[in-house]
């Protein structure tokens, strides 16, 4: 009863915590690149002066051209999906050869979302099938001494079962040094999850890549973002995030409020609080605006599909499915118990 009162008042706080116009920088932030040549003057924001971003990751294995030579934001290679067979080793080759050309590469990330389908952003890969594909080439980078992150799933309990599952087809064979997660909803959703994952695997640290209240008013947005972020960056076993998104509001597929940028390529509060700086008094708003150089058309599509977002799983997930994941979760500890 008295744990149930606490909790109650601790809901209490985090909905009454004021918005505050300054706020802290922090060495943890990231930048979730989304390949951009609509707006490519949107690339120079996240390097400019004073920015407080100390790393990147853009779902693929080679850097984006206008950071490649940049040293204030590290790269990050990501396998982004299941590689064209099970001998291609083009990722391990590709990073091995950043490496050896000097590029500072000390973490990679392997799958994004493979439990979540194609049509909402997920690289849809079975475990059994992931679990080949990384003893072919995420173990031999681990052995060079690079850092791997675990299969970025979703925050759903699907995510869960398919780590437990991908935990089991490989058999004590897959190593990871951090945790990638993702996560669209609550607060109180977000440190639930983190306190789920931590307990499964004690001592891992947590890189949470994708988060954001989607589909919420400016101020639930807002108060959010300030929330979570403080939450993570006192966390002692998040060791980085990434905020999506960095895009144009109109751009957004999570709501116009999560942008860090206005339709017209302005910095909003989140934007530049994320940067480490103040409030701008910017308004997320949804106006089309057409790119003004000529050659934007034909570039303009990603070669991958931006970020999912399993808003109806993940509701589903924390509002009814709660014990499911629980569930799963447990089962994961037990195997990761089993393995070690
Ligand atoms: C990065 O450096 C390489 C080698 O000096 C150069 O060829 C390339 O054009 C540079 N890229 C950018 C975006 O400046
Ligand atoms: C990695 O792959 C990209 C895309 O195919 C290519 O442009 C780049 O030269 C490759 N880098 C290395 C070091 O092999
Ligand atoms: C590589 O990046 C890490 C993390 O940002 C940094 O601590 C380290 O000094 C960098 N190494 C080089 C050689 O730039
Ligand atoms: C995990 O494995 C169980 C048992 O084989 C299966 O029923 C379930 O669908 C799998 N789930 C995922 C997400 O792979
Ligand atoms: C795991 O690794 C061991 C030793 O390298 C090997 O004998 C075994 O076949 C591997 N198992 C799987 C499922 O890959
Ligand atoms: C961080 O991880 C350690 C080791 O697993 C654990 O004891 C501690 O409670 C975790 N901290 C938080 C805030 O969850
Ligand atoms: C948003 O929050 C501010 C204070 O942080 C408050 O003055 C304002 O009325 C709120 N707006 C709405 C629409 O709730
Ligand atoms: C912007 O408005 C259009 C037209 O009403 C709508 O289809 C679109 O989803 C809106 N975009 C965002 C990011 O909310
Ligand atoms: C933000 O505002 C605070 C308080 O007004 C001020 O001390 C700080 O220098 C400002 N930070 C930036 C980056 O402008």
């Amino acid at each position: 009863m008295a744990r149930l009162i606490v909790l109650f008042l601790l809901s209490l706080v985090t909905i009454t915590m004021a918005i505050s116009s300054s706020f802290h920088a922090s060495q943890k932030r990231g930048l979730i690149y989304i390949p951009n040549s609509d707006f490519p003057e949107d690339d120079e924001i996240w390097v400019k002066k004073g920015s407080d971003l100390t790393w990147y990751y853009n779902y693929k294995m080679y850097p984006s051209s206008r950071y490649e030579n940049d040293t204030a934001l590290q790269f990050v290679p990501m396998l982004w999906g299941a590689p064209s067979s099970f001998k291609d080793t083009t990722f391990l080759e590709n990073v091995t050869s950043q490496i050896v050309q000097g590029q500072n590469i000390t973490h990679v990330m392997a799958f994004n979302e493979p439990d979540n389908t194609g049509e909402t952003g997920g690289s849809n890969i079975t475990p059994d099938d992931a679990a080949v594909y990384w003893a072919k080439q995420i173990e031999p980078l681990r052995k060079l001494g690079v850092a791997v992150g675990a299969p970025a799933v979703t925050g759903g309990y699907s995510g869960a079962a398919w780590l437990a599952n991908f935990t089991t087809a490989c058999n004590g064979n897959c190593t990871f040094d951090f945790i990638p997660i993702h996560w669209y909803g609550s607060f109180d959703g977000l440190s639930s999850h983190l306190g789920d994952v931590s307990a499964v695997y004690p001592g891992i640290d947590l890189w949470v890549t994708e988060f954001a209240l989607n589909d919420a008013t400016l101020n639930e947005t807002e108060q959010f973002f300030q929330t979570a972020v403080s939450y993570m960056d006192q966390h002692e076993n998040v060791t980085f995030y990434s905020y999506f998104g960095s895009f144009r509001s109109f751009t957004s597929n999570v709501g116009i409020n999560v942008a860090m940028l206005n339709s017209y390529g302005k910095l909003t509060d989140i934007g530049s609080w994320y940067i480490g700086g103040n409030s701008t008094g910017v308004k997320p708003d949804n106006v089309t605006v057409t790119p003004s150089h000529a050659t934007a058309t034909a570039t303009s599509t990603a070669t991958y599909t931006i970020p999912p977002l399993a808003t109806n799983l993940l509701s589903a997930a924390h509002l009814s499915s709660r014990p499911s994941l629980a569930l799963s979760l447990g089962l994961l500890a037990l195997q990761f118990q089993v393995m070690a």
